[in-house]
């Protein structure tokens, strides 16, 4: 039997403590050492995990010869622990979304990872959320065709900028954006799903009314190098119901797939990919079901009629992959992927099969580049080209 990573985590708040759970019991890991700037909340981990706890990084790096590191901090503080834990040499890294907030840090850090060949993987949780693993696979199976056009929402309560982290909201807020701290899932989503892909031009404007503090929104229009369009737009001023609305249209020439992924006021939870293609007839739709189903991604096929005219006749039969009610998604699914992956020496660990890579430096760096695209372009009030 291989020996446990010893583990360490910096940055102990909403997510270092799903990291907490999802390590713990992992039987590939020994949870070691936790260190955050805030004393007040290691106390219950030190009690829980048995793991050294430190306030500073260093003092960390240097007590402890660690296998990964799990940086969770803010996204504005995300370069100085990363690039902290590369120099101390560790192997393994892996960084809450997004990899920086500044070109200027993502590309430092990336330098880094590729000077010390450091493994470092982001967690961009929705990849592995089964119903946006159902979006890849008819996507990239062309069962919609080609994509010609994409809407992508994904917007908070108003109560994340101004109260989700407590008295420190306003500096988290401040420190990031919806474009870093929402679009940055959504641009890698649309890299991931359309890849290989990259975005050749940004439109963006956003607006500074309700806040003060950061952006109120972003909303971008975003062209990829194979002509599709997407709008892709994020809010922090609704006052809605959930903390957090998501909905995803993809439109190909044969086909639309329509997910109310985190549904909003009225609206079901929902997944659906309508076909028109020669190639969509119930029997074919039955094997990607089958196929799906063998990699845990459950989906029915379904025929279902729309008027168009007063009348029902074949014309009108859409079929369809759909996926109705809750589904298993939590932002961890990820993590037992790259423990595979760090494991088995490869990007495509055998718990990971036909999903593309796990999202690497190399990601984080594209998803940073087309949020900076959306930030600069939105400032300038003009379109922005991205040199690829
Ligand atoms: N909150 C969410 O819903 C959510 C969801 C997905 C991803 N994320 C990402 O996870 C990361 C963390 O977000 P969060 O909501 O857990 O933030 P958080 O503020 O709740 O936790 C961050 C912790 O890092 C600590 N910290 C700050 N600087 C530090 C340093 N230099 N060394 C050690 N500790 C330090 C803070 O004291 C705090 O306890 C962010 O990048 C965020 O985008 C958050």
């Amino acid at each position: 039997m291989s020996p446990k990573l010893k583990t360490g985590i910096v940055g102990l708040g909403i997510l270092g403590r799903q990291y907490v759970e999802t390590l713990l019991p992992h039987p590939d890991v020994q949870l070691v050492a936790l260190c955050d700037v805030r004393p007040q909340v290691l106390g219950e981990f030190a009690a829980t995990t048995g793991a050294a706890t430190y306030t500073d990084l260093d003092e960390m790096l240097r007590g402890q010869s660690l296998d990964l590191v799990v940086v969770a901090t803010p996204d504005h503080l995300h370069r100085a622990p990363v690039m902290a834990a590369i120099q101390a040499g560790v192997p393994n890294i892996i960084e809450e979304k997004p990899l920086a907030t500044t070109l200027t840090d993502a590309r430092t850090i990336f330098d880094a990872v590729e000077q010390q060949k450091t493994r470092l993987f982001i967690n961009y949780a929705n990849r592995a959320m089964p119903l946006d693993l159902a979006t890849y696979y008819v996507v990239q199976q062309q069962l919609i065709g080609r994509p010609v056009y994409a809407e992508s929402r994904l917007d908070d309560n108003i109560s994340v900028p101004r109260n989700l982290w407590g008295s420190r909201s306003k500096e988290f807020a401040g420190g990031s954006s919806t474009a870093h701290f929402l679009l940055s899932h959504v641009v890698d989503l649309l890299l991931w799903t359309f890849a290989p892909a990259r975005v050749t031009d940004v439109y963006a404007f956003s607006q500074e009314v309700v806040l003060g503090y950061t952006p109120d929104l972003y909303d971008a229009f975003l062209t990829f190098d194979s002509g599709l369009k997407v709008r892709v737009k994020a809010e922090w001023i609704k006052h809605m119901d959930q903390i957090v609305e998501f909905y995803t249209s993809i439109t190909g020439v044969d086909g639309t797939v329509i997910y109310n992924k985190l549904p909003g006021f009225g609206v079901q939870k929902s997944w659906r990919a309508n076909f028109s293609g020669s190639q969509a007839t119930s029997q074919s739709l039955q094997q990607h079901q089958e196929a799906l189903g063998g990699r845990g991604v459950i989906v029915r096929s379904a025929q279902h009629y729309h008027t168009r005219t007063d009348e029902f006749d074949q014309s009108t039969v859409n079929f369809s992959l759909e996926h109705l009610g809750p589904d298993n998604s939590n932002g961890m699914m990820l993590i037992p992927r790259m423990l595979a992956s760090i494991a088995e020496e490869t990007l495509t660990p055998s718990n990971w099969q036909g999903w593309g890579t796990l999202p690497t430096h190399l990601d984080g760096l594209r998803q940073v580049e087309v949020v900076q695209a959306i930030i600069h372009s939105a400032q300038k009030g003009e379109p922005v080209s991205l040199v690829i």
